[in-house]
């Protein structure tokens, strides 16, 4: 029973890209998960479905706060629900009793903030607030959650690193991360729990945001459009594979490792910034299409270069990144192909 409890985790963000690969693994390694997200059409919702068949919920209507039983993994179940529902998140907590919570729900996307800032203090600041005053009513031992290299701004000292300042946030969308870091610190302060932030940088792979650079340029290359190739194309990007970042997520949950403070906070990312137009390169050598490209000025809220100082992560939980990009595009682009073109 003590083994169950402390294999319980709730995934918050679970039909989401990361969310979605990180409960999959974490069924595979014998946790029991729920996994929570509102499925809301930020994007397509049919690849948040998707993902959620290949974990054993088949519907096409999913009701709000309804639990629902995997019939691939015995140990999953999904429920729909909103982080800023104030009534139905601590019942949640109050029914499972668990004792990690990985919250991966959030609003994301830089340039989606510039249009709609309501959301991502909806989801990133108050429902964030919601998941911190549950991980305290529940003794929650320790609450891993999503950050991101945005943080970083224009940051000029490279690769960047968590002692770096990170106080002048250029879209909405970091500061509301950033927040993340700032109450995640308060509430393991003064309510005693463990909280790990990681910041995120540049995520792509199978299952992967169609709003992304990984989508949007190998979907325009395929259907013969521009791609839009933004700062002239005079932009790096540390991108990560997927399997990179859930194995270093994983490192840090299963860590039976006494940590010094309640307060942890990384970089995750692969360390080896790659050139915007090299990675487009990849994707046109990979599917064997020339791209036409439409050079366009810098976008409002972006940055030019991202780079992970990992040596921490490397430090305290043997963190080592290991797919390099030409592996990472050429498998994206094998789901792409399964997914939306033999699929469809
Ligand atoms: N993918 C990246 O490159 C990247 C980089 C930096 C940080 N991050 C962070 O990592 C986390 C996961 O990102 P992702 O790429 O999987 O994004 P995603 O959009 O695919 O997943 C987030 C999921 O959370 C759900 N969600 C959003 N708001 C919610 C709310 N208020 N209540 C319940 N569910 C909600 C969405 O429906 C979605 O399925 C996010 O916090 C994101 O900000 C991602």
């Amino acid at each position: 029973m003590q083994e169950e409890l402390e294999n319980k985790v709730l995934v918050t963000g679970a039909a989401g890209f990361i969310g979605f690969h990180l409960t999959k693994q974490l069924l595979d390694l014998g946790f029991e998960v729920i996994g929570l997200d509102n499925l809301n059409d930020y994007y397509d919702v049919n690849l948040k479905l998707a993902r959620l068949k290949e974990l054993g919920i088949d519907q096409a209507v999913i009701s709000y706060n309804e639990t629902l039983q995997s019939a691939k993994f015995s140990k999953f179940q999904f429920i729909k629900l909103n982080l800023e529902d104030r009534e139905q998140l601590p019942q949640l907590f109050k029914e499972h009793s668990f004792k990690i919570v990985c919250n991966l729900a959030a609003q994301a996307g830089v340039r989606y903030s510039l249009e709609n800032p309501e959301a991502y203090i909806d989801s990133n600041v108050v429902g964030f607030l919601n998941i911190l005053e549950c991980c305290r009513n529940y003794n929650i031992e320790h609450l891993v959650y999503a950050t991101s290299s945005s943080v970083y701004g224009q940051n000029k000292k490279i690769p960047f690193s968590v002692k770096d300042n990170v106080d002048h946030p250029i879209s909405l969308y970091a500061a509301t991360k950033k927040s993340n870091e700032l109450m995640a610190h308060t509430y393991g302060h003064l309510f005693n729990f463990k909280t790990t932030g990681l910041r995120f940088f540049t995520v792509y792979g199978p299952w992967g945001r169609p709003d992304m650079a990984m989508f949007l340029f190998t979907n325009a290359i395929i259907n013969a459009k521009p791609i839009k190739v933004f700062n002239n194309g005079n932009l790096e990007r540390d991108f990560t594979f997927i399997d990179d970042i859930i194995d270093g997520i994983l490192k840090i949950v299963t860590s039976k490792k006494e940590q010094k403070s309640n307060y942890s906070l990384y970089n995750i990312g692969n360390s080896k910034p790659v050139k915007l137009l090299d990675f487009i390169n990849e994707i046109e050598s990979e599917l064997d299409i020339k791209a036409e490209k439409e050079m366009l000025p810098m976008q409002a809220g972006d940055v030019e270069r991202t780079w992970a100082d990992v040596s921490d992560l490397k430090r305290d939980f043997g963190y080592k990144p290991r797919t390099s990009i030409k592996e990472g595009v050429r498998k994206y682009i094998d789901w792409y192909k399964e997914y939306y073109i033999q699929n469809k």
